[in-house]
Order: structure tokens, then C-alpha cells, then sequence
């Protein structure tokens, strides 16, 4: 049987805000608590959902702490909600806390850096759907492209709870060493996998980094380290592995089609610009291939994604 991949229980609700720390060069961690119905609905919260924040009322901060590229368009409206993934959910008796890791890209997520202990947030979701665990899964390989990372490392907690037969390894790719958005790093980068980065250490996971210009771990693309772990490890039936990813677009196609290729399956949690989050403004399709057809077909990243089968997925880019 397949794991549930959504909470039913979506819907508008206020969050507390238990702290909101800048944890690395370019991003910060905001840890939220929910109670009563809300704490309800995102204890089902599934790895891979989302939810929908709306910024409208909060603060700009000092223009002096905004970095020089982001002040033209820091003081622009906040209209609509932005699409954010949880990295962490903890759930206790009648309270459920949520991590969001976010990076500081434009006014929304400038904003968010104002948020200061015991202020409310507004908070749609859980929306979407995440991975799914198929029956039969003994090898999760995770891959993370930059800020990828929230929804593939809340999936290797909970694949490290509520399936501990599955063996997952993680696969780190980031264009430079500072851009890696972990909130610890290890003293030395290991080029092989190794329990030596602490955000999958943490849960038993053994994790590989790459660098697009070689400041940690592997000199090259992250693929590289997926395909080498394939090579390395071509005798395990193809049936038991599963690829999960997330990160640029690029990243997940050439993700794609390595697992095509050696025939493995396949989720990719892909990103579009959300308007609404629940499927009425349109603005986030996706272009799907129809099965056992050359037709393809627009499907809706907010509600039947984010996760899709890599093998539906017309990729945008060279790599597809
Ligand atoms: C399902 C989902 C989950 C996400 N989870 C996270 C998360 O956990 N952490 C995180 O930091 N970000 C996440 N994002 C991205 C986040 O929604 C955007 O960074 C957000 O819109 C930033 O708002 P802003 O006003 O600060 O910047 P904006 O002004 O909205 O955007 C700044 C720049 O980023 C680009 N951009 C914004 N959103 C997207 C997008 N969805 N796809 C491609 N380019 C985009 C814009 O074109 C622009 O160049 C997620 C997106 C999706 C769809
Ligand atoms: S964001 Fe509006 S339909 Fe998907």
C-alpha cells in the first residue's frame, strides 16, 4: 500500500511564532506552533506538502540590513501568499511545531525576518501532495538541490520513524559551500558518504555533498554523486530503490532522466510561482506526458503536485 500523501484537513489558521533565527549566509529558520484544529490538521502534514503565508501586514526591515540587490523591490506590495515547505514537524499531545528554512529572495521572505517570538502568522494548508512510500521500497536516494533541502530532509525524518527498513542516503548539491543552507556544518566536507553532515547524520542518514565549484565535498553537479552511487551499486534490484528530489528545475530533469535510464522510480518536487495555492488561479501548470501517448497535458503544481512522477514531467530545460 502506498503512504497517505495528504492531510485532508486543509484550511486557513494562525501560528505562533516560537523563534526565527538567521542560520546561515542567506537563510533563516522560523519555527512556528500550532494548537487546537490547527495543530490537528499539521500533525498530518506529509514531507512534500506546503502552505501558503501571507506577509501582507508584516515589517520591512531596516533598509541598511537588506542586502543592496533586494532594496529596490523590498518596499513593493506583499499581495499574495508565498508557497513555503516544512523541513521539520514535531507533534506533541495537542501541539504541533513546524521548522521553515527560508532564503532571503525578495519582499515576502525579506519580511519574514521581522518575525520576532510570540507573533501570529497566517498560515494556509497543508496543501498539496508529498512523496509517496511505495510498497516494496528498501533504498531511498534523496537528492537535494540548495533550497531543495526543507521538504527531502523532512522526508528522511520521517522515513527514519515510520520506516526504519528503508535505507535512505542523501545527495547535497549547492553552488558553493555558503549557499548550502545546513544549520550545522561539519569541520571537513567528506567527498564519500559519511554520517559527517549533522542535518542527516541526525537521523542516521548517510549524506555525500557537491559543489559546483568544489568549495566542499565533490567538485561538479550532484548528479554526478547519484549516478556514481547507481554504478557502484548496479547488482540491488531496481525495484526497491526509489529517487526523491528537489531543487532547480534543471537539477530535477537531469535527476529524471538518470532514473529513467536505469529505469528506477522517480519523485520530483517541482516549484512554479503560486497565486493561490489551492487550484483556482491556474497559474502553476505543469506540463505532464499522458500515459501510453505522445499527448501531453497541463496539470496544477498546487494541487496535483508538488510531487509529481519524474515520468509524467515535460521538464523546460536541455536536460528533460
Ligand atoms: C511548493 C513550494 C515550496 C517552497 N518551499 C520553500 C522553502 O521551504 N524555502 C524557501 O526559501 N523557498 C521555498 N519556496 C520558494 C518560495 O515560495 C519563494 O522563494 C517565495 O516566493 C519568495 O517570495 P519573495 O517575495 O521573497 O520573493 P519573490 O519576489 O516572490 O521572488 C524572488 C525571486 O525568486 C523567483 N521565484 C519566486 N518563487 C519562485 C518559484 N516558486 N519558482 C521559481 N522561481 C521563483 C522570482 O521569479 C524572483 O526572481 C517554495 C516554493 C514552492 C512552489
Ligand atoms: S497556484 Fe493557483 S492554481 Fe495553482
Amino acid at each position: 500500500m502506498t503512504q497517505e500523501r495528504a492531510s485532508r484537513k486543509k484550511g486557513s489558521h494562525t501560528a505562533t511564532v516560537l523563534s526565527n533565527v538567521q542560520a546561515g549566509e542567506c537563510f533563516w529558520k522560523l519555527r512556528f506552533r500550532f494548537e487546537g484544529e490547527a495543530a490537528q490538521a499539521f500533525a498530518g502534514f506529509r514531507p512534500g506538502q506546503f502552505i501558503q503565508f501571507d506577509t501582507s501586514e508584516l515589517a520591512i526591515p531596516s533598509i541598511e540590513t537588506i542586502p543592496v540587490a533586494l532594496r529596490n523591490g523590498a518596499r513593493r506590495n506583499v499581495l499574495l501568499r508565498r508557497p513555503f515547505s516544512f523541513s521539520d514537524v514535531t507533534v506533541e499531545s495537542n501541539v504541533t511545531t513546524a521548522d521553515l528554512l527560508y532564503c532571503i529572495v525578495g519582499p515576502a521572505s525579506l519580511r519574514m525576518t521581522t518575525l520576532r517570538e510570540g507573533d501570529t502568522a497566517s498560515i494556509v494548508g497543508p496543501l498539496g501532495n508529498g512523496f509517496a512510500v511505495r510498497e516494496g521500497t528498501r533504498i531511498a536516494l534523496l537528492v537535494v538541490g540548495g533550497m531543495g533541502l526543507p521538504p527531502i530532509r523532512c522526508l528522511a525524518k520521517s522515513l527514519s520513524v515510520e520506516h526504519p527498513d528503508i535505507t535512505a542516503v542523501a545527495f547535497i548539491g549547492s553552488r558553493t559551500v555558503n549557499a548550502l543552507p545546513l544549520e550545522e556544518r561539519p569541520a571537513v566536507f567528506e567527498e564519500d558518504l559519511s554520517l559527517s553532515v549533522p542535518t542527516f547524520a541526525t537521523l542516521g542518514v548517510p549524506s555525500m555533498v557537491a559543489t559546483d565549484d568544489g568549495s566542499a565535498g565533490h567538485r561538479g553537479p550532484v548528479t554526478e554523486c547519484l549516478s556514481q552511487w547507481l554504478q557502484e551499486n548496479a547488482d540491488r534490484p531496481r525495484e526497491e530503490i526509489v529517487v526523491y528530489a528537489c531543487g532547480p528545475e534543471r537539477m530535477l530533469a537531469a535527476v529524471a532522466r538518470i532514473a529513467n535510464e536505469k529505469d528506477i522510480d522517480c519523485q520530483v518536487s517541482m516549484e512554479r510561482r503560486m497565486a493561490c495555492g489551492i487550484g483556482l488561479c491556474q497559474s502553476c501548470a505543469i506540463e505532464c506526458r499522458l500515459a501510453d501517448s505522445d499527448e501531453t497535458i497541463y496539470k496544477l503544481c498546487c494541487q496535483d503536485g508538488p510531487v509529481f512522477d519524474a515520468r509524467e514531467v515535460v521538464f523546460g530545460t536541455d536536460d528533460a
